[in-house]
C-alpha cells in the first residue's frame, strides 16, 4: 500500500490529523488536480486497511442487508467516471476569522478545494440491489476512521436524502485520476456526492445505513451547520442551524496573490469559480475599483456541472495601491453578496462574499 503521507501539500495547518493544502497559485495550473496535491480535510487518524479483509455493510431499512468486498463491488456493478470538484465548507474562513474570532477552526484560506475524475459505482445500483424499504428517507454512511469529539469517540459519518442518494452522480468512488484512491483521500472505498460540501463524502467507507432521519453523527447533527450571525457560540440545541447540503457560489482569484507587489501595466488574472447543485456558472467579473464596474473575465475550461471553471482576463492597472474584487453569477441570475459580515458564523462555513485581493504596483 502507497504511504498514507504521499503528497506534496505546502499550506499545512494541522499535521495530526493532516489538514493542508496547495497554494492557489499551484492549484489553478490543472484543472485536474493531480492526487499528490488534492487538499486534505481529516477530523481524525487515516486508518490502515487491508483490501484482502476489507467490507463495507448495507442495511438499516432495506430488504435484505448486503457486505461488499472493493472486488465484489467491481465485479457486481458497472463503474462509471464522473468529474466533481470537491471543496471544504470551511474554505475562505480566514475571511470571517478576520471579522470575529472563531475559536478551535481551521483558518482554511480559499486553497480547501480540488477538481478530480472519480471512478466508482453508482450508489443507487448498489440500493438496487438491497431493495429500498417504503419508510427509508435517507442514507446515511459512516468511515472506518477513529474520530474524538467532545472527549468521546464518535467517528465521522454524515447523510444525504434519499432522493440524491438515487442521482446518478452519487458514486461509491475508488479510483481518483486513474490511480486507486490513495489512503488519504478514502482507500479503499469513498462516497462522492457531487455538489455538496466536501463532508457528505465519507472517506474509507464502513457502513450504509438506510433510515427515516437524518444520522446522528456529530459531523451531522452538531457540526456541519449553519446559523446566522447573531448566534456566537455553539447553543446546546443545536438543532436549529441548517444542516448544510450544498455549496455556495463562489469565484476565486489565484494568480496574483493578496499583497502581491507586480510592475504597473497590463496584469493577467487567474481564478476559479465554483458551484455547488445549482444552476451553471455564467460568467465571472473583477472590479478594480471596489464594485463601481466590472470586467467581465473569460471563462477557459469548464466541466459541467459538478466541477469548477476556471477564468481570467487582464486589467491594465496604473502605478499605486489596488484592490481586486471577484464574483460569479450563475445562469438564473443569482450572484454572490458583496459582504462577508452578512455571512459570519461562529463555524465559519460556506463563505462566498466577494473575493478581495490587495496588490500594489510599482
Ligand atoms: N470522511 C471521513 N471518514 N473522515 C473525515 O474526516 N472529512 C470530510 C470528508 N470525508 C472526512 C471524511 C471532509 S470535512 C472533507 S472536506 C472531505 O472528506 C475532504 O476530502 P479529501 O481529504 O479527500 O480532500
Amino acid at each position: 500500500m502507497s504511504n498514507s503521507s504521499a503528497h506534496a501539500l505546502t499550506i499545512v495547518y494541522q499535521e495530526q490529523p493532516l489538514n493542508a493544502g496547495t497554494p492557489l497559485p499551484i492549484l489553478r495550473r490543472s484543472f485536474v488536480t493531480p492526487q499528490t496535491l488534492f487538499f486534505a480535510r481529516n477530523h481524525g487518524s487515516i486508518p490502515t486497511i487491508d483490501p484482502a479483509t476489507y467490507r463495507f455493510r448495507v442495511g438499516g431499512m432495506v430488504r435484505s442487508p448486503l457486505e461488499f468486498s472493493l472486488e465484489e463491488l467491481q465485479s457486481r456493478f458497472p463503474s462509471q467516471t464522473i468529474m466533481a470538484t470537491l471543496q471544504c465548507t470551511g474554505s475562505r474562513r480566514n475571511e470571517l476569522m478576520a471579522l470575529h474570532t472563531i475559536p478551535n477552526e481551521i483558518p482554511w484560506g480559499a486553497e480547501p478545494i480540488s477538481n478530480a475524475n472519480w471512478r466508482g459505482v453508482a450508489l443507487r445500483d448498489v440500493l438496487q440491489a438491497t431493495g429500498i424499504a417504503p419508510a427509508a428517507r435517507y442514507v446515511s454512511f459512516s468511515g472506518l476512521d477513529e474520530v474524538w469529539e467532545e472527549g468521546k469517540a464518535v467517528g465521522f459519518g454524515s447523510s444525504i436524502a434519499l432522493e440524491k442518494a438515487q442521482a446518478p452522480e452519487v458514486i461509491l468512488a475508488f479510483e481518483m485520476n486513474g490511480e486507486p484512491l490513495t489512503p488519504m483521500h478514502g482507500f479503499p472505498v469513498r462516497v462522492i456526492i457531487p455538489g455538496y460540501i466536501g463532508a457528505r463524502s465519507v472517506k474509507w467507507l464502513g457502513t450504509i445505513t438506510l433510515q427515516d432521519e437524518p444520522s446522528h453523527n456529530y459531523f451531522q447533527a452538531r457540526a456541519y451547520k449553519l446559523f446566522p450571525p447573531n448566534v456566537t457560540q455553539a447553543p446546546t440545541d443545536t438543532s436549529q442551524g441548517k444542516m448544510l447540503e450544498t455549496l455556495p457560489l463562489n469565484a476565486v482569484i489565484c494568480i496574483p496573490q493578496d499583497g502581491q507587489m507586480l510592475e504597473a501595466g497590463p496584469v493577467r488574472i487567474l481564478g476559479y469559480a465554483f458551484t455547488g447543485e445549482g444552476s451553471p456558472i455564467q460568467r465571472v467579473e473583477i472590479s478594480a475599483d471596489k464594485g463601481k464596474t466590472w470586467t467581465v473575465a473569460t471563462i477557459t475550461e469548464r466541466n459541467d456541472p459538478w466541477a469548477w471553471c476556471f477564468w481570467e482576463t487582464t486589467l491594465d492597472l496604473p502605478p499605486g495601491p489596488h484592490q481586486l474584487f471577484a464574483r460569479a453569477w450563475d445562469a438564473t441570475g443569482h450572484t454572490q453578496p458583496a459582504d462577508a459580515r452578512q455571512l459570519w458564523n461562529f463555524k465559519g462555513y460556506a463563505n462566498n462574499a466577494w473575493h478581495r485581493i490587495r496588490l500594489h504596483l510599482a
